[in-house]
C-alpha cells in the first residue's frame, strides 16, 4: 500500500508537475553542472515563507547577477541586501552570502543530509531538499505542504506543533527510494494545488482513494493547527531628512529587525519590546503621515517625520539621490515610508 502512494504520486508528477524556473523537469537526468545545486539552494531558501510567485521574479535576478555559488560568495554583503529587499526575512540574506563564501571555499556543496546541516543558515528542511532535489539521495523533505499532505492521508489529528513527530514518521514510511526529490516535490506540488488548505480539491487529488482524512468527510480540519496568537499592535516613528534632491538613508545594525538593511533614520522602535515611546526629535517636524506593516510577530504603525533645520544626522549614514531610490534596496516598511514622503508634493 505505501508503495503504491510513492509510485501513484510520481505518476502524477510526471504529468502535473508545475514548470518553475529552479526545477528540472519530472524523472529528467539531474543536471551535473556546479550551477545545479546552487540553484536547488537559493530556491529553497527564498522559498521558506514565502510565495513562489513572489521568489520567481528573485531567483531570476540573483541567477542573473550570482549565476554560481562562486560568483555569490564575491558579492559584497551590501549588495546582496540591497538584491533581497522586498522578499522579507532578512536574516535568510545574511546567512546566504556566508553560505555561498562556506561553499565556494570547500569547492562546491557537500551531498548528504549531515553535512549540508554543518553550514550557516542551513536547517533540517533545506538539507534534506538539497541533497533529494540536488543529488538524488533519499531524504525525507517535510514543510508545510507536505504536513498537510500527510496529516490528511493517515488522518493525523493531533494539534501541531505535537504531530510533527508522527507527521515525519507516516512521510518517512512513504518516501521512496529513488527520486526522493520528485517525490518531495510531487507533495509540494500536490499540497499547493490538490491538498489545499481551506477548500481541497478531493475530485482531483491522485490518492484521495487512500485518504483517511477523506474518508472522514472533512479533511480541511487537518492538519489541526494551535489557536492563532493575535498580533500584537506596535507603534514606531521615522524621519525623512531631505537636503538638495537626495534624502539621509542610514544602515540598520546587523543583527535584528531588517538588520543589515539601509533605511530611514528611526526613533528605535525595533529595539523596544513593546514598541512605545516618543520620537526624539530634533529640528522641526512635520508629520507626514503613517504606514503600517505586518511583520511575522507583530503589526506597526510607523508614523513618518519630516525634519527641516536638522542638526546634520549622526552615525554611519548617506546622502541617497530621490531619483534613484529605487536602487538603494529598502525594505518593504521603508519603501512604503519613502512613497508616502515623495507622494506629499
Ligand atoms: N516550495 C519549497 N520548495 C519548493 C519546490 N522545490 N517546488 C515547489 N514549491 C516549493
Amino acid at each position: 500500500m505505501t508503495a503504491t502512494i510513492s509510485d501513484t504520486l510520481l505518476n502524477w508528477y510526471d504529468k502535473n508537475a508545475r514548470t518553475l524556473p529552479w526545477r528540472n523537469p519530472p524523472g529528467a537526468a539531474r543536471p551535473s553542472d556546479d550551477a545545479w545545486p546552487y540553484r536547488v539552494w537559493l530556491s529553497e531558501v527564498m522559498l521558506q515563507q514565502t510565495t513562489v510567485a513572489a521568489v520567481k521574479p528573485y531567483f531570476e535576478k540573483f541567477t542573473r547577477v550570482w549565476p554560481t555559488v562562486f560568483d555569490l560568495a564575491k558579492a559584497s554583503d551590501d549588495d546582496v541586501m540591497a538584491a533581497w529587499a522586498g522578499l522579507g526575512y532578512y536574516s535568510r540574506a545574511r546567512n546566504l552570502v556566508k553560505c555561498a563564501r562556506v561553499v565556494a571555499e570547500r569547492g562546491g556543496f557537500p551531498e548528504t543530509e549531515a553535512d549540508l546541516l554543518k553550514l550557516p543558515g542551513l536547517g533540517a528542511y533545506t538539507a534534506a531538499a538539497i541533497s533529494s532535489i540536488a543529488f538524488g539521495h533519499r531524504a525525507v523533505v517535510v514543510d508545510a505542504n507536505v504536513e498537510r499532505v500527510v496529516s490528511r492521508l493517515f488522518n493525523i489529528d493531533e494539534p501541531l506543533p505535537g504531530a510533527r513527530k508522527a507527521i515525519r514518521a507516516q512521510a518517512e514510511t512513504i518516501t521512496p527510494q529513488s527520486r526522493a526529490g520528485d517525490f518531495a516535490q510531487s507533495m509540494m506540488d500536490l499540497g499547493s494545488q490538490i491538498c489545499t488548505s481551506k477548500v481541497p480539491r478531493c475530485l482531483l487529488c491522485p490518492v484521495s482513494n487512500v485518504c483517511e482524512g477523506r474518508s472522514t468527510g472533512e479533511p480541511e480540519r487537518l492538519p489541526v493547527k494551535p489557536p492563532k496568537k493575535a498580533k500584537p499592535e506596535r507603534r514606531g516613528a521615522a524621519f525623512w531628512i531631505e537636503r538638495e534632491g537626495s534624502v539621509w538613508l542610514v544602515k540598520r545594525p546587523g543583527t535584528g529587525m531588517l538588520g543589515g538593511m539601509r533605511g530611514l533614520p528611526d526613533d528605535g522602535w525595533s529595539a523596544r519590546s513593546d514598541g512605545s515611546g516618543e520620537a526624539p526629535l530634533q529640528g522641526d517636524a512635520t508629520s507626514l503621515g503613517a504606514v503600517r506593516h505586518t511583520f511575522t510577530h507583530a503589526h506597526l504603525t510607523l508614523e513618518l517625520h519630516a525634519i527641516e533645520g536638522a542638526a546634520p544626522p549622526q552615525g554611519e549614514g548617506e546622502w541617497w539621490p530621490l531619483d534613484t531610490l529605487e536602487e538603494a534596496g529598502l525594505p518593504t516598511l521603508f519603501a512604503k515610508a519613502a512613497r508616502l514622503a515623495l507622494a506629499r508634493d
